[in-house]
């Protein structure tokens, strides 16, 4: 059984202060809604907050996650940020070719690959982003252009390193817009993916693999994503930002199924 897992991008908000109450906050409001059996929660500050983040959630069950790695480990490359970097700051996951890198900083299907091997490399789990930009939906190519990143993403890995890896649908056009998916469109975006990644690896890493829906989750509309069979749980990045509602949204990830393993 695939255990359910809240995922939260802050993306470049707050001010280290802030950030550092927010992870107090949702670590507290975990603990006292004693859901943590039953759905894994992580969260993504911006690079220059994990070290403050990490120790204000230590001895939580909140998992500390980064949001982008770089692929080469060391070297002369201004302003990036390396696995080994984020496995010394406590991270356990990492966020990979997420839209607005992919679509904002034109990061390409080939440097996506790159970072999630690099992220396994070092242990840290990728959450991978994938997701159809508007026109491409309404031209008819959603499902080629997703079943596409996952496969470009996926090529070349270890069964073993692949049901590592967490993959997250986010339609281009619902993040941070309000509007989102229907439950039943992520279900079947998710089958989706789970059956691309049935065919390059086996069916038993496909029904391991955690996939998870993003794009304008909110504590009002999670209950019809997380309820859904094929999705496990959110990213979520504007409703992210309260702890309270962050915490409601976990709650509601943890209900559908009970804890098993990760
Ligand atoms: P949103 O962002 O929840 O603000 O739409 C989701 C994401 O970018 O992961």
């Amino acid at each position: 059984m695939r255990r359910p897992l809240m995922a939260g991008n802050w993306k470049m908000h707050l001010t280290l202060d802030q950030a550092e109450a927010l992870a107090r906050g949702v670590a507290s409001g975990l603990a006292a809604q004693a859901v943590s059996d039953q759905v894994e929660v992580v969260v993504c500050p911006p690079f220059v907050h994990l070290e403050r983040v990490s120790r204000a959630l230590a001895g939580s069950p909140v998992a500390l996650g980064a949001q982008d790695l770089f692929w080469e480990d060391e070297g002369a490359y201004t302003g990036e940020v390396s696995g080994p970097q984020l496995v010394d700051l406590g991270c356990r996951y990492v966020i990979v070719g997420h839209s607005e890198r992919r679509h904002v900083l034109g990061e390409s299907n080939e440097a996506v690959r790159r970072k999630l091997e690099a992220a396994l490399r070092h242990g840290v789990r990728p959450i991978l982003c994938v997701g159809e930009r508007i026109e491409e939906r309404r031209a008819g190519r959603a499902d080629a252009t997703v079943a596409n990143q996952v496969r470009t993403a996926l090529a070349g890995l270890t069964p073993e390193q692949a049901r590592q890896v967490v993959i997250a649908y986010e339609p281009v056009w619902a993040i941070g817009t309000g509007e989102h998916a229907s439950g039943e469109e992520a279900n079947r975006m998710a089958g989706l993916i789970r059956d691309q990644v049935g065919e390059l690896f086996t069916a038993e890493v496909a029904e391991a693999v955690r996939i998870l829906y993003g794009g304008s989750v909110k504590p009002a509309n999670v209950a019809e994503f997380v309820s859904q069979p094929q999705v496990d749980g959110a990213l979520v990045g504007g409703a992210s930002l309260e702890a309270e509602g962050f915490v409601a949204m976990a709650a509601a990830a943890g209900g559908r199924q009970g804890g098993g393993e990760a």
